[in-house]
């Protein structure tokens, strides 16, 4: 397909009204908490979003994808949601959405929103509602409550473990004060599991859709999108037994896992696609999916969401092969589907790539951990085995290959400035519930969440007026935006030229590997003359013949350095 042909030569205009726009999109992932601050409260907000629409522009990236702004606790980082149709007062309100979605559109970029549909929050007026009614009454139903197991139910129903670690189950003190029924949290407890086999639930749902869609926003990154649908038929399988029955070699890869990707969770994407389709153009969906590569076309498919993300680059080692078979199997799945591929590094969740790459190889992955099981970068860990310098070096040089293979790309707030991990937060001013729940084990994920340095010098390094809700480290100074901007060969600089070049020269869809005779050298063209060679190596090698369009480190005598992407055409 090449239904991008044209995309090149399109005005800015049309690029905007194409409902193909979002298939070799570069989309900016926003953290609102922690990206700018507009009335000092320590943290990040709608208005301070608006506020940055220029800087965004002057990233040339076609959307932004925003993590939650719904009024939550912030039990899991605005995870938790209250209110669906909402927005947070701590971020500000509806208006001031609007607001934003309006200067986002003025200046081109798209507004892509979360979605968080496999739980509510604790205090969703649901789940109050639940609590206060009796067992088995319609209120319980929008969630999955059990009884207990032991003659006075004081068992959870099952064994399983939340993924933030501990039970899965939480038990409740009925209406009358005794010790009730257990609901079902696959993640925090204050995200109760809803029960989407019932009707209302998935009416709703279709109901927050129009909203936003309806409010301006383009497209959903559906958030846990795989587990939505559940067969919770008694008896539960012990998690022993689970993993007795998973027979695929990277989780269950026929559906039949009790609450992870099963086949009926397709009946609620094709709803949803009839509701994106009411919109011209249609709103896009993306799914956050961690499920099998086998399994992950459904929920790209047309008649679904329409994309998935793919982990796989994020989750691999810098190498040659590994990131050359990566590239050639997610192409030829997405071709096979119709969707286009996706490509990400660094988001919310993982620790940053440009430290992940410090870090020895094999430590690769979501939470890298060391030989003791333990995350590297756990308070104190072994930080003398990061280099921040080669981590950079090489995470600019990925990003900088990522750019120029088809599909869409997923940027993380911060990576354009080069950020590493923040290792230093200490335990008191942690949030994340996945290292209160698992201490010791899991460092958590605050380290990538710490708001952006705009200054290099002032409170909390322009990010506001009023301090940051996790604590920047003194050497945040040196990544700020001012320091990089305009500066030739910066990280940010870098960024703008690879976003400003890709969004000249995507054409088709369609990639070329080309020999080059070194494992650790790949080197591919696409449609237009324009070539992309990564040297994965330490030595520096020749260039092809070509103009070199942009390099991710400076060239020595002409030749690519270990380490190092250029563009040429
Ligand atoms: C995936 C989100 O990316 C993550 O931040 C969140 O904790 C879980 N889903 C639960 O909503």
């Amino acid at each position: 397909m090449s239904t991008t042909a044209t995309l090149a030569t399109l005005s800015d205009d049309h690029r905007f009204a194409d409902p193909n726009w979002w298939r070799q999109a570069s989309v900016y992932q926003i953290y609102p908490r922690s990206f700018s601050d507009s009335n000092g409260d320590g943290l990040g907000d709608i208005k301070g979003i608006t506020a940055k629409v220029p800087y965004l522009q002057s990233l040339a990236i076609d959307a932004v994808w925003l993590s939650p702004f719904y009024p939550s606790a912030l039990a899991d980082g605005g995870y938790d949601v209250d209110d669906y149709r909402d927005v947070d007062p701590k971020l500000g309100t509806l208006d001031d959405f609007d607001e934003m979605a309006a200067a986002l559109h003025a200046a081109g970029i798209k507004l892509i929103a979360d979605i968080v549909p496999n739980h509510s929050s604790d205090r969703h007026e649901w789940f109050r509602e639940a609590l206060a009614s009796p067992k088995g009454s319609p209120a319980r139903d929008r969630y999955i409550f059990r009884d207990g197991k032991g003659p006075n139910g004081e068992f959870p129903p099952s064994d399983w473990d939340s993924v933030f670690g501990g039970s899965a189950w939480e038990r409740i003190t009925e209406p009358d004060g005794t010790p009730g029924q257990w609901y079902m949290h696959i993640f925090a407890k204050e995200q109760p599991d809803l029960n989407w086999a019932n009707r209302e639930i998935r009416d709703d749902f279709l109901k927050t859709l129009r909203f936003w869609s309806d409010r301006g926003v383009d497209g959903f990154r559906v958030d846990v999108a795989h587990a939505l649908v559940k067969d919770l038929t008694e008896p539960l399988l012990s998690k022993l037994e689970l993993s007795a029955a998973n027979t695929g070699t990277d989780g269950f890869d026929d559906g039949s896992h009790p609450f992870w990707d099963r086949d009926e969770v397709h009946e609620v994407y094709a709803e949803w696609r009839e509701v994106f389709n009411e919109y011209n153009p249609p709103r896009t969906a993306v799914a956050e999916a961690w499920v099998h590569a086998t399994r992950r076309p459904r929920y790209a498919s047309p008649q679904g969401l329409g994309q998935a993300f793919n982990f796989d680059l994020l989750q691999a080692d810098f190498d040659a092969e590994e990131f050359k078979e990566i590239i050639t199997r997610n192409l030829a799945e997405a071709a096979a589907t119709g969707a286009s591929s996706t490509w990400v590094f660094s988001n919310h969740d993982v620790v940053r790539h440009a430290t992940r790459y410090g870090l020895p190889k094999g430590s690769k992955g979501k939470h890298p951990k060391g030989q003791d099981g333990k995350t590297w970068l756990l308070a104190g860990g072994p930080k003398e085995e990061l280099d921040v310098e080669l981590g950079e070096r090489r995470a600019r040089a990925a990003t900088l290959l990522m750019l120029a293979v088809p599909g869409s790309a997923y940027l993380y707030q911060g990576e354009e400035l080069g950020l590493q991990e923040v290792a230093e937060i200490p335990e008191s001013e942690r949030q994340d519930p996945s290292f209160f729940r698992n201490r010791g084990v899991e460092v958590g994920r605050d380290g990538c969440r710490v708001p952006l340095p705009w200054a290099a010098e002032g409170s909390s390094f322009g990010f506001g007026d009023g301090g940051a809700h996790l604590p920047q480290p003194a050497w945040f100074s040196k990544y700020a935006v001012e320091v990089q901007d305009g500066v030739e060969g910066s990280t940010l600089e870098m960024y703008r030229t690879a976003l400003k070049l890709r969004r000249e020269l995507q054409t088709a869809e369609e990639l070329e590997w080309i020999e080059t005779g070194n494992p650790e050298v790949l080197h591919f063209s696409r449609p237009g003359g324009w070539q992309s060679v990564t040297n994965f190596g330490e030595t520096a090698v020749d260039l092809p013949a070509g103009t070199v369009l942009v390099s991710s480190a400076p060239l020595e005598d002409g030749r690519l350095p270990g380490n190092t992407t250029a563009w040429l055409r």
